[in-house]
């Protein structure tokens, strides 16, 4: 089992597959970056797949392949095929912008995908491509419909920003009540790689613009997620609040990241990483084992967007892109 070093048992694995990716969203990747990391530092799937199985033996149950954008990254069913091959119980998720969802959906459910979150900041296209940089609206709309027709778990994530988005809130949360289908809104971490002009929202000001037009009961949160979720009286249809700025998700954090340059990462705010590609290339397992227990040992207590902190302090360097959330 795998347990840090304040006592939580961490089962949440989050692989970043490739930090490129085919949007521009504001509020992570607004320009490409100076340069992408070359593609032979990647990890190869067979080297990714031999700490996968330590973290399952170990009792991780649950992984999710993020990115940049996950889908862009060649022959990615053939991975999932190789984790659920090896256990086909794992909770398999993808976090994705739709975009090439359309034509690889149904690839990836016969390879054992189980659950997708998909990214869904506007209905409206002329918004959507102000905050993607391109016109993605129809595509990812077609994206969304094309999984649920081959039958995987949808869950949609909505980060709101002043000016841009914020109308839309209730549109969105109507339209994943139509499909029945989970939305939560993200409140934005504030990062240095952001378009520098957006101003996110707080989760109060989300939940405001929802009571305007209906009323709402908090719930709680579902285990350790980051997400709290709330229902609304007039239907019992739920939804969630991923609201960072409380941090008080920490407290029961599960999760532990790894990019596909083979970086350990023990939480999304802070930039300390420690490396196990060298250990995975030379197939020295023991060695990834020993430095993912120092990652553990070090696990901060919690992250530091709290709104005191971030008024008084530089934002988190380290970009969405690389982990993938
Ligand atoms: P489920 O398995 O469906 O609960 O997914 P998830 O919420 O773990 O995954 P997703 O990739 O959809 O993440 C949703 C949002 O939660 C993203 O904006 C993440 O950055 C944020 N998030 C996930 N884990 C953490 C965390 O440890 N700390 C912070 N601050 N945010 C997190
Ligand atoms: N703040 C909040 N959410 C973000 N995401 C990416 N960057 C940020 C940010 N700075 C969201 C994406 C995706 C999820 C994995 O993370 O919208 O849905
Ligand atoms: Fe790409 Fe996701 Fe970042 Fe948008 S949030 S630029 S879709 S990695």
């Amino acid at each position: 089992m795998l347990i840090d070093g304040h006592g939580r048992r961490v089962d949440y694995l989050r692989i970043s597959l490739t930090e490129r990716c085919n949007f521009r969203c504001q509020y992570c990747m607004p320009e490409k970056p100076f340069s992408w990391v070359p593609k032979e530092n990647l990890l190869s799937f067979e080297e990714l797949f031999m700490f996968v199985k330590v973290a399952i033996n170990e009792g991780v149950n649950k992984i999710r392949l993020t990115g940049g954008e996950p889908l862009l990254r060649e022959d990615i069913d053939k991975f999932i095929t190789m984790i659920y091959d090896y256990k086909n119980d794992i909770d398999i998720s993808l976090t994705t912008n739709g975009y090439l969802l359309g034509e690889s959906a149904k690839r990836l459910k016969d390879a054992g995908l189980k659950r997708l979150n998909i990214s869904l900041d506007s209905l409206k296209s002329d918004v959507a491509a102000k905050i993607a940089g391109k016109d993605v609206l129809k595509k990812v709309l077609e994206g969304i419909n094309k999984a649920l027709e081959v039958g995987l778990g949808v869950k949609l994530n909505m980060v709101p920003l002043v000016g841009i988005n914020d109308e839309e809130i209730v549109d969105i949360l109507e339209y994943a009540m139509a499909k029945g289908l989970k939305i939560r809104f993200i409140e934005y971490m504030e990062n240095t790689h952001a378009n520098s002009e957006i101003q996110g929202m707080h989760g109060r000001e989300i939940l405001s613009k929802i009571k305007e037009k209906y009323h709402i009961r908090a719930l709680g949160r579902e285990g350790a997620s980051p997400s709290f979720n709330y229902k609304l009286l007039e239907n019992g249809y739920e939804f969630g609040l991923i609201d960072p700025h409380k941090h008080d998700f920490c407290e029961s954090c599960n999760r532990i990241r790894l990019t596909a340059e083979g970086h350990l990462i023990p939480c999304l705010y802070f930039d300390e990483a420690q490396s196990i590609a060298e250990a995975l290339r030379a197939k020295d397992i023991k060695k990834a084992v020993a430095i993912l227990a120092d990652v553990l040992r070090d696990k901060p207590k919690e992250n530091r967007w709290s709104h005191e902190e971030i008024a008084s302090r530089e934002h988190s360097k380290r970009a969405f892109y690389m982990t993938g959330g």
